[in-house]
């Protein structure tokens, strides 16, 4: 029988016991690993610590390289310049189509080695993995697996208004509308492109089920583009509009998740890096905030991976590289990182049982979304299309969330800018 992993020490205790091996061995920091990601908030650089720990026993040092902005669009452009200049950075946090296009650049490190001695190819679930490797390589190391189609809630404040975890779209939307009548904010919302695509992940879903999502978001099938199911995504995009704060524009994510935290908003429709949040905050789930799935999304997941690519480095930083990925996909570091950032493990073999309801949920969920067929990517965070076709539905989404553009006109836009960009 092949057991589930679970921890057998703690993640601390292992970390300690390879700091005090390296420092009774006299290893010094020589090598270093430089890395680019866009976690900043409090439960990403809590996360992220995990892995600089980890590293750090092994005597490999950290130099940090943030680059704030959910969804990795501004890593990205700085991710360009330093290639360009010939200048990569050690390990970047990257997501699905981005890892494909870097990997058809030649540029990417090879973690063949690392992968087979990890038996990578046996536990990353295949959803992960072709995005993680081209023409047989890899060039990244997956970290965790988010999905976008969630809820967040305070609990108090449902309890106060007298609202349950809605079953449905328009129960949802009733459910807010209680919110505000109540004088409270309905749906705490940061008017970002990449939080309104976010959202709109889950809106389609819900509105249109797995076989439009899968013709609209991955096929960019222009019928479904231009249908009257996609003009009722846009409706429902105009009726969430409705139901923000009027601070809402250019708002952080993570200030979206703390006006729930702190009762001023019922709600937040955002992936499970919420989560993090809420846990670093101290909150703790089904006592002050529940998770649901996006009402009517029930046995979908819009998915979305992070991965660290790898690219091709100097000798002096190749070994720390190589124990970087290796530490990634470690069982203990799997377990110790997503506990914290609010994901769930890109092992099939990691036992659910350290990860808390909401984990286990989507622990859960995501198995039976990959059995049913019903697991997508999520289009929002680069796994439904390449960059330039996921900026095309951004363009056009933010701008009918934000102005006045009937959703005819959006339709209209949106087939003719996702054209224009395949
Ligand atoms: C990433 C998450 C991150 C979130 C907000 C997403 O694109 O996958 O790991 O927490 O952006 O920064």
């Amino acid at each position: 029988m092949t057991a589930k992993i679970t921890i057998k020490k703690t993640f601390k205790g292992l970390l300690l016991g390879a700091a005090i091996s390296a420092s009774m061995t006299g290893v010094a920091q020589a090598a270093e690993v430089e890395v680019l990601h866009w976690w900043t908030s409090g439960g990403e650089a809590k996360a992220l610590g995990t892995l600089r720990d980890s590293l750090q026993g092994q005597g490999i040092g950290w130099k940090d390289m943030p680059v704030a902005g959910g969804g990795g669009s501004s890593a990205m452009t700085v991710l360009r310049s330093r290639v360009m200049s010939g200048n990569a950075p050690t390990a970047v946090q990257m997501m699905g189509f981005d890892i494909l296009d870097w990997g058809d650049q030649g540029v990417t490190a090879n973690l063949n080695e690392v992968a087979k001695a990890g038996n990578w190819d046996a536990v990353v679930p295949a959803a992960l993995k072709k995005f993680s490797k081209t023409n047989g390589q890899w060039n990244a190391a997956p970290v965790n697996v988010h999905s976008t189609n969630w809820v967040w809630g305070n609990k108090a404040v449902m309890d106060k208004v007298g609202i349950e975890i809605p079953a449905n779209w328009d129960d949802f939307v009733s459910a807010m509308q209680k919110v505000k009548a109540a004088g409270l904010i309905p749906l705490a919302h940061g008017g970002q492109a990449w939080q309104d695509a976010t959202i709109f992940d889950g809106v389609l879903m819900a509105t249109g089920g797995i076989d439009f999502y899968r013709k609209a978001l991955i096929d960019l099938d222009e019928q479904a583009l231009t249908s009257k199911t996609m003009q009722q995504v846009f409706d429902r995009m105009r009726v969430l509009r409705g139901l923000v704060d009027d601070n809402f524009s250019g708002r952080d994510w993570n200030l979206a998740s703390a006006m729930v935290m702190n009762e001023k908003a019922a709600f937040q429709m955002m992936g499970d890096w919420a989560k993090g949040e809420f846990l670093n905050a101290g909150k703790v789930p089904g006592k002050d905030f529940v998770c649901f799935r996006t009402p009517g999304t029930q046995g979908t997941v819009t998915f979305n991976a992070d991965q660290f690519t790898m690219f091709k480095v100097d000798d002096d930083r190749h070994e720390a590289q190589m124990k970087m990925a290796a530490a990634i996909l470690s069982p203990e570091f799997q377990i110790a990182f997503n506990t914290v950032k609010g994901s769930v493990p890109a092992r099939t073999d990691i036992s659910d049982e350290a990860f808390d309801a909401c984990g286990k949920k989507a622990m859960a969920d995501l198995k039976e979304a990959g059995a049913n067929n019903t697991l997508v990517g999520s289009m929002a965070h680069g796994h439904a299309s390449p960059a330039a076709v996921k900026n095309a539905f951004y363009d056009v989404i933010t701008a009918h969330f934000n102005g006045d553009m009937s959703s005819q006109e959006a339709v209209k836009q949106l087939a003719a800018s996702v054209k224009n960009a395949i």
